[in-house]
């Protein structure tokens, strides 16, 4: 059953986009074990695939963001589904508490949203939306609270932190929105201690999604949509474009910032970044450069709050010695959602995977989509097309071993059927895009359109 089914349908006309369709949250919380298999699960994928997104439980929400998290999961064991099933996360917002005192101007960060991404790191599963702390989950998907690191983060966290595949170390950030420091980055060892937080210098309320490590160095976005207090009060989404703000990205020597140093930071072309999907550095004779290559968005929310501009691959190339940064688009197709093999965060990669439109289909909240694979070495695509009433989540990468290359593995997501009107988990061989499924499981409830998720293997 879905949200909409007691509502006429000129009520659900009258809603935002993010209450339609396959965007309108589910209302019932449920579980299914011991699913039925379309073609078979490789039997090394032992674990889960969780993923989160916004799911308002109390009528609509003012944006697409605000709904409150629920997760979405499916345990895979020795090439069965033992189970489906999905949960809101318990917030302290789900239990009517407000994050904001407008009297005092303060935030309480154990109260938000927890709807954005959902990680693991040192043990611990988190679910992350970006104003404020980490619920903690089980990996049955129970909420057991926010997570403060033993008291120690006084900010916000990201829904985007980076594990470094060298030291274990996770680098994340949080940002704030009424007084500086507007951003802090952080990192966490790869036991899990907190044991590096440093304001970041940044103008004003910048809204930062992700960010980026390399080997040597913290990527930093400092780019035009703002926080605006006035908005805020008024109860409208706060955060707008503004182009007088500009564009920079900044780099910072992840040894140097131990020391305290801030970042470098390069003047860029007008836009916005929401994701990245890697970055790198090199030293060689033709100097130091770093690499980033990330979703471009020409503008964002410059025609309102619902107004998601088109995103396309580009690559920034910054010079360390001259200081000049080069811009190139690497894409003609759009793209959201853009992953890479994890063993591969901050160093070179080659592939890259996405959800991309549906070849021929419009550019869209409501269009069809499928997924890309990029070759970065070749500049070439591969698509894979799951049906024209069919759209794609976000694809996460599983590796087929520890030894496994680079594309040697699978992709986990959610794919819903428009036609149908639900939802089935699938495995694709992430070698052979254009090939069919290797697997699929029907769920028994549609998933609504989320946000991001991840594989925590057993
Ligand atoms: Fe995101």
């Amino acid at each position: 059953m879905t949200a909409l089914d007691d509502v006429s349908t000129s009520e659900a006309a009258s809603l935002p986009f993010h209450m339609r369709g396959n965007y309108a949250p589910v209302m019932a919380e449920v579980e299914a074990f011991d699913l039925a298999v379309q073609g078979a699960i490789p039997a090394e994928l032992n674990g889960r695939y969780i993923r989160n997104g916004a799911n308002p439980k109390n009528g609509p929400t003012m944006h697409w963001f605000a709904g409150d998290g629920m997760l979405h999961g499916i345990r895979l064991l020795d090439g069965k589904a033992e189970w489906y099933r999905n949960r809101w996360v318990q917030t302290k917002t789900l239990a009517g508490a407000d994050r904001m005192d407008m009297s005092t101007g303060t935030a309480d960060l154990t109260v938000g949203l927890a709807n954005t991404h959902v990680v693991r790191h040192a043990g611990r599963i988190l679910a992350l939306e970006e104003g404020s702390l980490p619920n903690e989950i089980s990996p049955d998907l129970d909420t057991m609270g926010p997570y403060d690191f033993g008291g120690k983060l006084h900010t916000p966290f990201t829904a985007h932190p980076h594990v470094c595949p060298e030291t274990g170390e996770m680098h994340f950030f949080g940002y704030e929105l009424i007084s500086a420091p507007y951003v802090t980055y952080h990192i966490a060892d790869a036991a899990g201690n907190l044991i590096h937080c440093q304001p970041i210098d940044v103008p004003g309320p910048t809204m930062v999604h992700d960010f980026a490590i390399s080997r040597n160095y913290a990527i930093f976005l400092d780019m035009p949509v703002v926080f605006d207090l006035d908005e805020a009060l008024k109860g409208s989404m706060p955060f707008m474009w503004r182009e007088s703000y500009g564009a920079r990205i900044g780099l910072l020597h992840r040894d140097r910032a131990l020391r305290g140093e801030q970042p470098r930071w390069f003047d860029v072309d007008l836009c916005y970044v929401f994701h990245i999907m890697n970055a790198w550095d090199t030293i060689d004779d033709q100097g130091e450069h770093v690499y980033l290559d990330a979703g471009r968005h020409a503008s964002m929310w410059k025609g309102g709050p619902d107004a998601f501009e088109p995103c396309y691959l580009w690559r920034w190339r910054f010079d360390l010695a001259t200081g000049q940064v080069h811009e190139e688009q690497l894409d003609d197709a759009a793209h959201a959602f853009p992953r890479i093999d994890d063993r591969r965060t901050g160093l070179t990669n080659r592939f890259g995977w996405a959800v991309g439109p549906r070849p021929g289909a419009a550019e869209g909240m409501d269009s069809p989509t499928g997924l890309v694979k990029y070759d970065l070495q070749t500049g070439t695509q591969t698509r894979h097309d799951f049906g024209p009433s069919s759209s794609s989540g976000e694809p996460v990468f599983v590796p087929a071993s520890d030894a496994a290359g680079e594309d040697e593995g699978y992709l986990v997501t959610f794919v819903y059927d428009k036609a149908t009107d639900s939802s089935d988990f699938v495995v694709l061989d992430a070698n052979h895009m254009d090939a069919a499924p290797i697997a699929r499981v029907p769920l028994p409830q549609r998933v609504p359109h989320g946000f991001h998720g991840s594989w925590i293997a057993d």
